[in-house]
């Protein structure tokens, strides 16, 4: 299958976890790749050089996306490389843990500018090239199921996540008439680097595991063929949504 022939793709944070898997995927199935973390290390070269050896093009982009500039010249820079973009997947996010009442201005800005603000002057920067180029575009927004459900102890998490949300439903009306499809891909439990606590916690990953009605975690795997299928024609008709990959998690009501 090559959904993605003669596509461009740039994936934020794609030197680890879900971000890696989106841009094997995308690569698989005939997109050149960007990608992108906060310094070039060895898996952004091995990375370039599986993508290489799958026929495509890949470079390496440093940039910390919760830096405005860094996100703006990053995604200037993107268009650059290969002479075009038509797939922007922001993906780059963190979250900190502490109870509300020691959350300090440190931490809120940096998951804030990370999952909230870096997206919307990334996405901005596109739109901009996209109109001027007169090309269409899609964007995938990388949130989480705490878009939507609770999670004590990580306010400012879900705070950008939410805001995701809604940046995702509104910039869909704005841009429909320009072409562009903006969507959210919201993982549940992923096995990632990010959760690395919980995976080494063996109580506490069986209880997550319970209270997932599919009884697993999820694979990086698993929300890549997601985020192929929005950036793809297949998905033409598919903008300002969410799409859950969350084993049934966000909507689940345990029977008694
Ligand atoms: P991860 O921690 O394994 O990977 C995140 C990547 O983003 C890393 O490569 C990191 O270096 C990069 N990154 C972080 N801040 C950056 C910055 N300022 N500039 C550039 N790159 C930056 O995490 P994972 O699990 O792959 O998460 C990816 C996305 O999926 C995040 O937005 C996260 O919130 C979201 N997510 C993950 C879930 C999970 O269970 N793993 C669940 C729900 C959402």
């Amino acid at each position: 299958m090559e959904r993605f022939k003669n596509k461009i793709a740039l994936v934020t944070g794609s030197s680890q976890g879900i971000g890696e898997a989106c841009a094997l995927r995308l690569a698989k199935e005939g997109a050149d790749i960007i990608l992108n973390g906060r310094t070039f290390d060895e898996r952004g070269e091995e990375l370039i050089n599986e993508i290489k050896a799958m026929g495509r093009r890949a470079e390496f982009l440093e940039a910390d996306v919760s830096k405005t500039k860094e996100v703006i010249k990053l995604v200037e820079d993107a268009i650059n490389v290969f002479g075009s973009l038509d797939i922007l997947v922001n993906n780059a996010g963190l979250e900190t843990k502490a109870d509300f009442w020691d959350v300090t201005e440190e931490d809120y800005d940096l998951v804030m500018d990370t999952n909230l603000k870096g997206v919307f002057f990334g996405i901005k920067t596109f739109v901009n090239y996209c109109r001027k180029e007169k090309r269409q575009g899609a964007v995938i927004n990388m949130s989480s199921v705490h878009e939507e459900i609770v999670f004590p102890h990580f306010a400012a998490y879900c705070a950008s996540k939410g805001g995701l949300k809604m940046l995702t439903r509104n910039l869909a009306s704005e841009l429909a008439p320009l072409g562009i499809r903006v969507n959210n891909v919201a993982p549940g439990a992923i096995t990632t680097p990010i959760n690395k606590d919980l995976l080494e916690n063996k109580e506490q990953l069986e209880k997550v595991i319970g209270n997932i009605p599919l009884r697993r975690m999820g694979t990086v795997e698993d929300v890549a063929g997601v985020v192929a299928f929005l950036a793809s024609d297949e998905a033409a008709y598919v903008t300002g949504s969410t799409y859950y990959v969350d084993g049934g998690l966000t909507y689940h009501y345990e029977e008694q």
